[in-house]
């Protein structure tokens, strides 16, 4: 019953009740018995703080009230049996016992990563029966993956008595992604999955975990965000994302510090300068340590109340992600500049790019003409019409 992920989403991320029911219907249905709870876990934006999470850095990321569901319980035989109403092809069967990484892929491989990465780090966990649900778009840079983790770690978590904190659960889940599925991304969006509150953005210290909850209320200022998915692909997996994080780690090697986290802001032109022969590494250098300033440039506005003003600072991310980092796309740029052009404070993309979602930071009064001007400027180009929704920050995982 429930739609393919992305289909029903509207901003919403639809009733949690009915969600529910639906989750614990479609479980019975598939493993014809009642299932011991239903977890949840939300999909993200990242307001600001894009590619510093692979070095130590700084990132703010918020959950969508899209969700991803786990309705599941345990099975003594050591079994996984995981169903999802968004994937097609019935139940998959696989014994915990034979886990390897990689091995057969597909979407199971992110839950069943997360039973293999709880084994690996020794922790008591036995088989489930999963069903899964979800109004979370995937493949859209808005982490179904990372919801479809949480969640399923929530799940085994209190299943099997675990005790783990949020903040174990998200390393957990990133280590299913890394280790299990194969797919090198940082901690940013299992933490905003795993502890993001509703109202905030999450102020999130990607190298000790440390964070904080950010008030992020953008209608008391009259504003929306707005968040813009092109619709085109984005793939972690294919060697960009992995050859920015290498390129991260020679300019930290060359610089003589663990992690470009490590460069401070006032160390820039230095850096740039020792990096002088390697116009690569120099670029990526100074976007990540640009990128780390600008989130607490950020967090310093919205702690002033001068929400507002954090418009051009996501604007100057953009430019930086596109230019130096060299993430963007031709979609990506478009929403940027159309939606500042149509009355926007501040566009940027979100995620990981290559496609994708952009983010826009618009006043009441221009979001219409803003939403209008992107899927006009998307027809002109010849582009697949993008789904435009409005995000207010809504609750991790529980
Ligand atoms: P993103 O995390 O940005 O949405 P990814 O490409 O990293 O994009 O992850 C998307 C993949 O995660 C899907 O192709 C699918 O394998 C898996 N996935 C996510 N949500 C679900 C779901 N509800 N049911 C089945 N698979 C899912
Ligand atoms: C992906 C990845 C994250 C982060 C992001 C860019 O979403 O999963 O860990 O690196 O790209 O900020």
């Amino acid at each position: 019953s429930a739609a393919p992920p992305g289909d029903g989403a509207d901003e919403t991320g639809g009733d949690e009740r009915a969600r529910v029911a639906a989750g614990v219907a479609g479980f019975r249905a598939a493993h014809g018995t009642e299932p011991a709870g239903v977890w949840a876990a939300p999909g993200r934006v990242n307001l600001i703080g894009e590619h510093t999470d692979t070095s130590g850095g700084l990132a703010m990321p918020f959950a969508l009230p899209h969700t991803t569901l786990a309705a599941a319980s345990a099975r003594p035989d050591g079994m996984l049996r995981l169903h999802s109403a968004n994937a097609p092809g019935g139940a998959v069967e696989l014994a915990l016992d034979a886990l390897r990484p990689a091995a057969g892929g597909g979407w199971a491989a992110y839950p069943a990563g997360v039973a293999w990465a709880m084994r690996e780090a020794g922790l008591p966990v036995g088989g489930a029966d999963v069903h899964v649900t979800s109004t979370v778009p995937t493949g859209a840079g808005l982490s179904s993956s990372a919801a479809l983790e949480v969640a399923t770690a929530s799940a085994l978590n209190d299943l099997y008595g675990l005790g783990l904190t949020a903040e174990r659960l998200a390393r957990l889940a990133q280590r299913a992604e890394n280790g299990f599925v194969g797919v090198p991304c940082g901690i940013m969006d299992q933490m905003a999955s795993a502890c993001c509150t509703t109202g905030h953005a999450l102020y999130l210290d990607t190298r000790d975990l440390a964070h904080r909850a950010v008030p992020f209320d953008v209608a008391a200022h009259g504003l929306r965000l707005l968040v813009v998915d092109t619709r085109v692909q984005h793939e972690l997996g294919d060697g960009a994302y992995a050859n920015r994080h290498a390129a991260c780690e020679r300019g930290a090697r060359r610089l003589g510090v663990p992690a470009l986290r490590d460069v401070a802001y006032g160390e820039l032109d230095a850096a740039l300068e020792k990096l002088a022969d390697d116009p690569v590494v120099r670029r990526r250098v100074r976007h990540v340590v640009t990128e780390n300033r600008r989130v607490e440039e950020v967090i310093a506005l919205l702690e002033a109340g001068e929400t507002r003003a954090i418009g051009p600072v996501l604007t100057a991310g953009h430019a930086s992600l596109r230019d130096d980092f060299e993430v963007s796309c031709a979609e990506l740029d478009l929403v940027v500049e159309t939606a500042n052009a149509a009355g926007a404070l501040g566009a940027r993309m979100t995620g990981g790019g290559f496609g994708g979602s952009a983010i826009a930071l618009v006043p009441d009064a221009a979001a219409d003409a803003v939403a209008a001007a992107v899927t006009e400027a998307f027809a002109a180009a010849g582009f697949r019409a993008p789904r435009i929704f409005p995000a207010t920050p809504a609750a991790g995982a529980r």
